[in-house]
């Protein structure tokens, strides 16, 4: 975990002239264990002298608290942009002898994919100091009180009271890597959902590797309803679906958004879009594991995780920490979905491409249910690739079936009834806002939007490009433009 050798490691490893027996006590000791004889000892402590007289020059003094404070002022943290001794999240500082100091951070999550970042820059920054040798960077884990306090110290803050009152289950599909088929499981289990009867919608929360509008099929600028809120797309079968790919001026445009951007962009995807009435709102995760969860942990505290993994152990083991930085963040774990669980040719054969029964023994690892095992498929890739859920087209394919296989197993874990979510359960950070006036702009940061976040305007005459058809996702009309 060391971060030393800004001196060469011999250099480090020899005592140091610097620190007198009065300051380090071991210094004699050392020196005596030697055994050498009187010259070879005289000659060792001329040598010692001419090296301090030349570190008394080069390094006249070790750093104080303070100077080590404001160098790590300059360790910014790239998720949330600000520095770490203003996040707080300086835990400890100790300076030891020989010109070493040791540095304690606390993390969000004890799996942050920053640490190693962390570790790098600490021992860098530090190294600066005259008279630093050697930095120790350590980690521990934000409680949760200071997780709160670290949240509101970022601005971030609960949804407001009856956000979503409407949605009685709000499902993650996270994985903690990308490529597993998130995406491909949660547009065709959104749809799954929609075909056994129950309201279900999706929200596409990987704003930078979105793909659900691919996926659905659905393309377009959203309307805004007369309430001042986003109304979804309505993709084909009929769930309604939400995509950054919606508000931006270009297909494909670039998403550089850090960690506060992406929190902003799910906070108004779940806040300021009319989701309406709903049974299953499906999330798409970005990859990732500690920011996300801390994301939505903080916003949907009711939310429940479904982790996707293929079979092999490497996706497993990242699966398993994103479930478990779910878990950690009082995230509940619904269960786990194989993907890409073997392909069985035309002749019959099965080929274990990715390995075999990794889902299960995550499912096992972490006590939760294997919703599903769903096959290597070629059309379930097409129709993904094509905007054509294979659950629909084809619902009696292999892999269509493990999916509705997954839902039903999906409906009989989760409650039926309403819950009361975002329940009087402490507090909340600030005063809840009142109820929005009917004519209230939307809120949250702006997003280039049709027909405009401004004051209203007469929606466009044309329906959005490639927008299938205006069924309402809940019964609800959607005033889609058109
Ligand atoms: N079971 C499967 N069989 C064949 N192709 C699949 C399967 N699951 C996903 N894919 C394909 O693999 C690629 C990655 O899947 P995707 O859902 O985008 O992953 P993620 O969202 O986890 O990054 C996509 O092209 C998708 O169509
Ligand atoms: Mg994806």
């Amino acid at each position: 975990m060391g971060v030393g050798g800004f001196r060469d490691r011999e250099s480090r490893n020899r005592p140091n002239p610097l620190t007198s027996p009065r300051r380090r006590p071991g210094y004699s000791r050392r020196s005596s264990r030697s055994g050498r004889t009187i010259a070879e000892q005289l000659a060792f402590l001329e040598a010692l002298l001419a090296e301090g007289a030349h570190n008394l020059c080069d390094n006249p003094r070790v750093p104080t608290h303070d100077e080590i404070t404001d160098a790590l002022s300059a360790v910014i943290d790239p998720e949330l942009r600000k520095n770490v001794v203003e996040l707080g999240m300086v835990r400890s500082i100790d300076l030891r002898d020989g010109g070493r100091v040791d540095v304690v951070l606390s993390l969000a999550s004890a799996d942050s994919p920053v640490r190693q970042q962390y570790q790098a820059v600490v021992g860098q920054e530090l190294s600066k100091l005259e008279g630093v040798n050697e930095v120790n960077v350590g980690f521990d884990v934000l409680s949760a009180a200071e997780k709160k306090a670290l949240q509101q110290r970022l601005g971030r803050s609960e949804l407001p009271k009856g956000a979503l009152a409407a949605v009685k289950n709000v499902i993650c599909v996270g994985s903690g890597k990308g490529g597993v088929g998130k995406s491909t499981v949660t547009t065709n289990l959104t749809a799954a959902l929609y075909a056994q009867g129950k309201r279900a919608a999706a929200l596409d929360a990987d704003v930078w590797g979105y793909s659900l509008p691919r996926m659905f099929g659905v393309h377009g600028k959203p309307s805004v309803s007369p309430q001042r809120k986003i109304l979804p797309l309505v993709a084909h079968g009929g769930p309604g679906v939400i995509s950054i790919e919606f508000f931006l001026s270009e297909e494909d445009q670039a998403i550089t958004w850090r960690g506060p951007m992406l929190h902003k962009a799910i906070r108004q995807f779940l806040e300021d879009v009319a989701w309406g009435e709903l049974d299953y709102l499906l999330i798409d995760l970005p990859p990732g594991t500690g920011d996300v969860s801390m994301t939505l942990a903080q916003l949907l505290p009711q939310a429940r995780f479904v982790i996707v993994t293929t079979p092999q152990p490497a996706a497993q083991k990242v699966a398993k920490r994103a479930a478990e930085s779910a878990r950690r963040f009082d995230l509940e774990l619904a269960g786990v979905i194989e993907n890409m669980s073997g392909f069985t040719a035309p002749t019959g054969e099965r080929f274990t491409i990715f390995g075999e029964g990794g889902g299960q023994e995550l499912a096992d690892e972490l006590d939760v249910p294997l919703l599903g095992k769903i096959p290597i498929s070629e059309e379930l890739r097409i129709g993904a690739d094509e905007g054509r859920p294979l659950v629909l087209e084809d619902p009696d394919a292999p892999a269509s079936q493990a999916i509705y296989h997954a839902a039903r197993g999906l409906i009989a874990a989760t409650p039926q009834e309403l819950p009361v979510l975002q329940g009087p359960s402490g507090p909340p950070l600030k005063p809840a806002p009142a109820p929005a006036p009917p004519a209230a702009p939307v809120t949250g940061t702006a997003l280039p939007m049709s027909p405009g976040p401004g004051p209203q305007r007469t929606p466009p005459a044309t329906a959005p490009a490639k927008t299938p058809r205006a069924t309402p996702p809940g019964g609800t009309p959607l005033p889609l433009a058109g």
